[in-house]
């Protein structure tokens, strides 16, 4: 079977599955890791008093939530994504951290927004445009709904920057190719930003880079190889016991304090003509 990004065919996974990647989403909007990347840039999508702000691709709602958190935040946040159970889960976290009254999460398609033109201030996607079918058609849709002057943030990983050490480095980069292979419908996909966002009617006002680095120890590398891993094994590219002699050493080298993990993440500001 060809490589099936698990976001993007979301809505065909088991509940096992299902369960796995809220578990997954809900953890790594708890890792110092990854909070301080969306920290960077949340101040900026919140324009003025009572912003409407749209979060497409919201998941759990984990990053919509952080927003309403925000002491800067005086608006209303809408988070959607084209997954029920995703958003029965963000509906239920929402109220159980108390900010069901600033948030409103609604089942739907990137592709295709049921909202009407110039809806929202800001649109942002956190970690989405690396999975979706049609990238341009998601932008074009959150240029759409956002009013002549608002915002629209992507921020994402250049998953093909993403790496594991290896001691065989042949064999490690194969691997680090599957993993993003079989996790990411885009893995360029924020390399081709500064040349697709003109051309779709944005005007890019900053964009900055992170590395996100685990040396010796690691959780965000730890947690994003054993979800993302078996996803190899279903899509043919290895076998069970490579991938699983694979996901044993980068266990030893946690256990050793000799880890090392990878990868390059982008913010990208816009506003729209
Ligand atoms: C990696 S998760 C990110 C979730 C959330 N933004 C966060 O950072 O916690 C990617 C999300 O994009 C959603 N998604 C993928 N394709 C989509 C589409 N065409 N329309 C709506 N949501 C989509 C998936 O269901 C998944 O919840």
């Amino acid at each position: 079977m060809p490589a099936r990004d698990p976001h993007r065919f979301v809505n065909e996974l088991d509940e096992a599955a299902i369960e796995r990647l809220i578990a997954r989403l809900e953890g790594r909007a708890k890792d110092v890791v990854f909070t301080r990347l969306f920290d960077k840039y949340a101040g900026h999508i919140s324009p003025g008093e009572s912003a409407h702000v749209l979060e497409v691709g919201c998941g759990t709602g984990a990053m919509t939530r952080s927003l309403a958190r925000r002491g800067d935040f005086s608006g209303r946040a809408v988070g959607v994504d084209q997954s029920h159970p995703f958003i029965e889960a963000a509906r239920r976290f929402a109220a159980e951290h108390g900010v069901g009254d600033r948030v409103d999460f609604r089942v739907g398609d990137a592709h295709d927004l049921d909202f009407p033109d110039a809806t929202f201030d800001a649109a942002f996607a956190h970690t989405l445009i690396s999975h979706v079918t049609d990238p341009q058609a998601v932008l074009r849709e959150m240029v759409r709904v956002v009013r002549p002057g608002g915002i629209v943030a992507i921020f994402d990983g250049d998953y093909s920057s993403m790496t594991y050490a290896m001691p065989d480095h042949d064999l490690g980069h194969r691997m680090d190719v599957a993993l993003t292979t079989a996790a990411f419908n885009n893995p360029h996909i924020m390399r081709d930003l500064p040349r697709l966002m003109p051309q779709l009617g944005l005007q890019l006002q900053q964009a900055w880079g992170d590395a996100v680095v685990e040396i010796g120890t690691a959780s965000y590398f730890k947690s994003f190889a054993e979800t993302y891993a078996p996803y190899i094994i279903k899509s043919g590219m290895f076998s069970a016991e490579a991938v699983d002699a694979w996901l044993a050493a980068q266990h030893q080298a946690m256990a050793e304090g000799s880890f090392f993990a990878a990868c390059n993440y982008y913010t990208y500001l816009a506003t729209r003509l």
